[in-house]
């Protein structure tokens, strides 16, 4: 089963992006026409997920050529620094460079743009029979954050899992925290959930560990944007809360990414640069004060998760159980 969602589409002079700030209550799409227009949008939001984030970053590279070839460089290092923490959008500038050095032309480039987002569905198709296959029947799981189609090439990586699960008749029930403060979990996971109608329900980032203490969940899945050679995974922030609490609490622990997640030139989860946003996200909602006039506050937007606390790494090569640094090594075919 795949799903119809298009957050992503090639329009032929420019990308269609499905503006993700505003669902699930409007379906509004910008068009960006430069790499700066979607640099913007992916540091702004409007497309984000990790392997997104670089299939959006590759069309970019598209623009740039059609508009003019000699601002290829400039465009490659806007789109670079769009936003820090998901390695897919540097592994997909330099697969775009790679691309760009053997033969400089747009149309090589638009066709290298569409192989990437292809495979990358095919990718999560595979990644979905894989993580499938590691629950029972009648599977109760939690997930964190959107990881769905809304946050790839299509299907998703951890929410593919989900739903491969599903389509196999397998999966009982989904959790689906909020995912503060963006809420990507109550807008856009939960939007992609009730869609397909997989049972599932929404719960506050604070109450996994309460529903674990009270429930029996098999397995907590979530994707990644950068996983170090010792299978230490940088996630959405509230990823190493939850992996913390499924270890209290005996529920397996899964990461769901494809092989152009994995950051081998970062030795463990430390060198990995964890993105800090504006502190407005917390002490504001949509423009309204939440907090007091003043108040400071920090906003790192994603932590690392020990490998020792995840169970299976799942990517389209095989699955990584009780992830090392050698294992990594082994499926990424780099010893
Ligand atoms: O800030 P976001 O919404 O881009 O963060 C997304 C996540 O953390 C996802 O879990 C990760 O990118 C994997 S998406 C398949």
């Amino acid at each position: 089963m795949t799903s119809i969602v298009r957050p992503i589409e090639w329009a032929g002079d420019h990308l269609r992006l499905l503006d993700q700030r505003v669902l699930p209550h409007e379906e509004r799409y910008l068009q960006c026409r430069s790499a700066e227009d979607v640099a913007r949008a992916i540091h702004d939001m409007v497309v984000r997920g990790a392997p997104a984030i670089g299939i959006a970053a590759a069309y970019g590279l598209v623009l740039a050529a059609q508009r003019d070839p000699a601002s290829y460089d400039a465009a490659d290092a806007v789109l670079a620094q769009s936003r820090p923490t998901a390695i897919n959008l540097r592994w997909a500038l330099e697969r775009m460079r790679r691309g760009w050095k053997a033969r400089p032309e747009a149309a090589t480039l638009l066709a290298e743009a569409r192989r990437i987002h292809e495979e990358d569905l095919a990718q999560n198709l595979r990644m979905g029979e894989l993580g499938a296959a590691l629950l029972p029947a009648g599977a109760r799981v939690i997930t964190h954050c959107n990881t769905g189609a809304l946050a790839t090439g299509g299907h998703g990586t951890a929410l593919g899992v989900i739903r491969s699960a599903y389509a196999q008749g397998k999966l009982a029930q989904v959790y689906a925290t909020e995912t503060r403060p963006w809420l990507q979990g109550a807008r856009l996971t939960a939007w992609e959930l009730k869609q397909e109608g997989i049972p599932s329900a929404l719960l506050a980032d604070g109450a996994a560990a309460y529903l674990m203490s009270r429930e029996k969940i098999d397995w907590a899945i979530v994707g990644a944007d950068r996983i170090a050679a010792n299978g230490d995974t940088a996630n959405k922030i509230g990823t190493y809360s939850l992996a913390v609490s499924a270890a209290r609490h005996g529920v397996k622990f899964m990461v769901v990414a494809p092989s152009g997640t994995f950051d081998l030139d970062c030795p463990e989860g430390k060198a990995i640069p964890i993105e800090e946003r504006s502190a407005r996200e917390l002490t504001e909602f949509r423009g309204q004060a939440v907090a007091p006039a003043g108040m400071s506050a920090i906003n790192p937007v994603f932590d690392v998760t020990p490998a020792e606390l995840i169970a299976a790494i799942v990517c389209e090569k095989g699955v990584i159980e009780r992830p090392t640094r050698r294992a990594v090594a082994t499926i990424l075919n780099r010893p």
